[in-house]
């Protein structure tokens, strides 16, 4: 158990770590020091041979996470400024170099960096409830969080383009539709399916499981002739963790 973040709620059970995003009176909208706080626990999961599964969640009952912090924002002297803050942590990067599976419960509200920060989690587990939105083009700016290479990976190019383009939000059925959840199910209990499945996870050899990981996630950005190399590697146990 660790704990002491300002933004978030760090928990840890039977080798499945909880991170909750834990500002609920902004809807958990994603602020400088909620980077931070991500960063902290993000590299401590990391480093943790205890931790087998992470779930990611959103505190209180309306949102996962609705989008970078505007206040604070839209606030700064300039976009660009805040945006060249908020990169002097590579969160993104470090989101999607766990070895350990990260498992998004999802709920209410998931826009701008909420829906970026879903896309960096390997599984997605929606409520009912869950509506999906990338509002960043209606407000002036793109996505900064992953989310234009992310999240076509998971929906493709043109929806991607739809929803960036035209700021649709989609409800939790289109976005189950679009493969952008992997299940949807009765509003409130995400965390709960989200645990059932981690405790599944966290029940199989943890070493195999990273393995599996690696082959799918960076395999994919290979062509095929590397990802079979990959493959042969991992299945003959060589890890290559990447640094960040
Ligand atoms: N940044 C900072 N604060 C936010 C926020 C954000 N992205 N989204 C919501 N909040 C705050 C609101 O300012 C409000 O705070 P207040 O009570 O101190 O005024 C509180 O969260 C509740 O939000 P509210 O707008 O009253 O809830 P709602 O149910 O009427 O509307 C939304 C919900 C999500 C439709 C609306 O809050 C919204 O459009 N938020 C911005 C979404 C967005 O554009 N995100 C940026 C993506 S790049």
């Amino acid at each position: 158990m660790a704990n002491g973040f300002e933004t978030i709620l760090y928990e840890k059970k039977e080798h499945v770590a909880c991170v909750t995003l834990n500002r609920p009176q902004a809807l958990n909208a994603y602020s400088v020091q909620m980077r931070d706080d991500l960063y902290e626990v993000l590299r401590a999961i990391k480093d943790d041979d205890e931790v087998r599964v992470a779930i990611v969640k959103g505190a209180g009952d309306k949102a996962f996470c609705a989008g970078a912090d505007l206040k604070e924002f839209l606030t700064a002297p300039s976009a660009i400024e805040a945006r060249q803050i908020r990169f002097r942590r590579d969160l993104w990067k470090l989101f999607l170099s766990v070895p350990q599976p990260l498992i998004a419960a999802i709920h209410g509200y998931v826009l701008g960096s909420g829906m970026e920060i879903a896309a960096c989690c390997d599984i997605r587990i929606a409520s009912e409830d869950a509506v999906f939105g990338l509002p960043e083009v209606g407000l002036g700016i793109i996505p900064g969080a992953g989310g234009t290479q992310t999240i076509p990976r998971l929906i493709g190019v043109s929806r991607s383009l739809e929803m960036l383009l035209t700021n649709r939000w989609i409800p939790a059925d289109e976005a189950y539709q679009f493969g952008l959840v992997n299940q949807v199910v009765s509003k409130g209990k995400h965390v709960k399916t989200a645990e059932e499945m981690a405790l599944k996870i966290a029940s199989f050899n943890p070493d195999a499981v990273k393995r599996a990981k690696e082959a799918i996630t960076r395999g994919i950005d290979m062509s095929l002739q590397d990802g079979l190399e990959l493959e042969k590697r991992l299945t003959l146990g060589r890890r290559q963790p990447r640094i960040v």
